[in-house]
């Protein structure tokens, strides 16, 4: 299979786990035959550096010519410190999701036993969570019109759906549904705001086309609570732009570490793949951050050209380093694995160099990092 793909490496540690999830794409083309291209963009600070656009024309339309895009990260604590700045790295991600209509966001949440000990909830809350958030993206209070008052002591942020986005990304999830274990959650606050009473008026329309699915409806504030005391409820949880946003940081504790998410955007054209976590420019430059993020977005990517059996591979490589404590900084702060070899491992893993019971730990120790 041959497949074009724009990688967008993006500012902070975009780059350096963006570099070990294109290595495991090219370890899956190398063992499957596969052709993967791929054409490098700008977006985010990185872009405004180099061009004064958080997200170029020509990136777009690279994006629109190819079959999936990887993203890194964005962001930079030098806007973050500065509410002021007219132009923002975010903005480039923004009005990417937009241009390309990139409007379900998928953000599975899993947790693994080698991580449990990591997440601030008991075990028995978290065995067996799985999960998937369908977060709408390219509407609501993220891209309603915005004002501030000439004196600046007043803004607004209007929120406004319309039913056809509420119906689109509804469709997918409900489908997505009924291939797992046919129960779907929908998250608003539909007590209090006017666009939360159309989801759930919609919801409860396009449900009756779904008879196998069974819908419960959850305001977002006792949702946030129930992730956390009883997550193993949920299955399918739709929800739109701002309130996925909050929810699915939240549920990331559940999986022992932000760095483990993958998210895919779907929309109209090309999809976009990228880890949930953000730019973490502290960790930039270090080889310490966590590569399994991009690289189970790349098994994304995958399940997305119907590559089934090599998404499978790259997440049973991923297992394999869980389980045998190669792990970066975030997951083992006193013995860790860098970036690099996290990502070298995987990769050869995928291409059968490393049999399971024949690991050589002594090598592997000789890159390994300690703390005296
Ligand atoms: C995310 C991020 C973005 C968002 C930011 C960087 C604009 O937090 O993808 O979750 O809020 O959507
Ligand atoms: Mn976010």
């Amino acid at each position: 299979m041959k497949k074009n793909i724009t990688v967008i490496n993006g500012d902070g540690i975009g780059p350096e786990v963006t570099a070990q999830a294109v290595r495991v794409l090219n370890a899956v083309a190398e063992k499957f035959n596969h052709h993967f291209s791929y054409t490098y963009c700008l977006m985010g600070a990185c872009a405004i550096d180099q061009t004064g656009n958080p997200l170029p024309d020509e990136t777009i339309e690279t994006c629109l010519n190819s079959d999936a895009i990887l993203f890194g990260a964005i962001g930079d604590l030098k806007y973050d410190n500065d509410p002021t700045a007219k132009v923002r790295p975010e903005q480039g991600l923004l009005k990417l999701r937009k241009s390309l209509q990139l409007f379900a966001n998928i953000r599975p949440i899993v947790t693994y036993s080698s991580l449990h000990h990591l997440s601030p909830l008991k075990e028995s809350k978290l065995t067996g969570v799985d999960f998937v958030i369908f977060r709408e993206l390219t509407g609501g209070i993220y891209f309603g019109k915005k004002t501030l008052s000439e004196d600046q002591l007043q803004a607004s942020d209007e929120c406004v759906y319309a039913a056809s986005e509420v119906e689109r990304i509804a469709h997918i999830a409900f489908q997505h549904a009924t291939l797992r274990k046919k129960k779907l959650t929908l998250v608003d606050k539909a007590n209090v705001l006017e666009t939360s009473r159309l989801w759930r008026r919609t919801i409860q329309q396009i449900a009756a086309q779904y008879p196998g699915v069974a819908v419960d409806y959850m305001f977002v504030d006792n949702a946030a609570m129930q992730l956390i005391v009883s997550p193993q409820q949920f299955d399918v949880v739709l929800t739109e732009n701002m309130f996925g946003d909050i929810i699915s940081d939240e549920a990331s504790v559940l999986s022992g570490s932000l760095g483990m998410l993958p998210s895919a955007s779907y929309g109209i054209c090309t999809a976009l793949f990228e880890p949930i976590h953000g730019s973490y420019p502290q960790a930039a430059g270090k080889d310490i951050a966590n590569p399994i993020g991009s690289i189970l977005s790349v098994a994304m990517m995958l399940d997305y050209f119907n590559l089934l059996t090599e998404a499978n591979v790259v997440r049973q490589a991923v297992n394999w380093t869980l389980q045998n404590g190669f792990v970066t900084k975030d997951i083992d702060p006193i013995n860790f694995y860098f970036t690099t070899t996290v990502g070298e491992l995987i990769s050869d893993f995928v291409l059968n160099n490393i049999k399971i019971d024949e690991i050589n730990r002594e090598n592997i120790e000789l890159r390994k990092s300690t703390i005296i």
